[in-house]
């Protein structure tokens, strides 16, 4: 079955039109030296378009805004020029700026009027599953605020007292219940006037757009993740999704 016959909750005339903001503008250093993370190469195309076609995969997705590093935009457009997307989403890129948080803002303020649901998805999540876009769009359209997909814990989680230098041993002062614990993934989906007063209000530090929902007080719900939404942070992940990869070229096959 292809991208478009996929039956599909959006479909209908009331479906809010989402947009998808794709901040790709880190270097990613924990990733070792090379081109900024986004556009380094997965199966033989950048991670930034498997990401781009991740979003686009969604036929609720009607526009995908990328932001890219601020010295690489032209690059960013080129890309996604050369590479064949879906004709049913439009394209645009922007300069990023010196934090995650920044871009995102960046990207929100290029989104023109008549998208009211706003997904944000990091580029270094390439291979998050369209049903996992789709949860979360279906989620916010249900009357969430915010929503996150997110996965229970194989570890055990240690609060501790950062050392000052590395490798330093250091005091655990918690040991959260963990069956309380989710690791939380990326797209998150949102009421665009929500995410907008967010960025607007909040100024400190946060991980995920989700968390400056929550710093607002309003509730954040989360839906089921999935194991191939994980983020590439390190080399040993460049592997996985590589295998990931060969395994759905291989299903593809049958
Ligand atoms: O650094 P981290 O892995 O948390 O970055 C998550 C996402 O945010 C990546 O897709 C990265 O490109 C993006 N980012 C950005 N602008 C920055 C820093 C990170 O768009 N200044």
């Amino acid at each position: 079955m292809s991208d478009d016959s996929r039956p599909s909750p959006h479909d209908g005339p009331a479906a809010a039109r989402t947009a998808a903001v794709i901040p790709a503008a880190g270097r990613g250093v924990r990733l070792g030296p090379g081109a900024p993370k986004a556009l380094r190469a997965l199966g033989g195309t950048p991670m930034l378009i498997h990401a781009v076609r991740a979003m686009a995969a969604s036929r609720a997705v009607s526009l995908v805004v990328v932001v890219a590093p601020p010295d690489g935009a032209a690059e960013v457009k080129s890309l996604l020029d050369v590479h064949a997307l879906p004709e049913r989403t439009d394209f645009l890129v922007v300069p990023g700026g010196r934090s995650r948080q920044e871009s995102v803002k960046l990207g929100l303020d290029a989104l023109p009027p008549g998208h009211d649901i706003v997904l944000v998805h990091d580029a270094a999540r390439p291979l998050v599953p369209v049903d996992t876009v789709d949860a979360v769009i279906e989620a916010v359209r249900e009357g969430a605020p915010a929503v996150v997909p997110a996965l229970p814990l194989a570890d055990t989680v240690k609060q501790v007292e950062p050392a000052g230098t590395p490798g330093e041993p250091e005091p655990v002062v918690a040991t959260p219940e963990r069956a309380l614990l989710r690791a939380v993934q990326t797209p998150q989906g949102f009421d665009r006037a929500t995410l907008v007063r967010a960025h607007e209000t909040v100024t400190g530090d946060v991980t995920d757009d989700a968390g400056m929902v929550e710093q607002l007080g309003l509730t954040v719900v989360a839906v089921p993740g999935h194991e191939e939404a994980f983020k590439i942070t390190r080399p040993l992940d460049l592997v996985l999704a590589e295998a990931v990869l060969a395994r759905r070229r291989l299903n593809d096959g049958f």
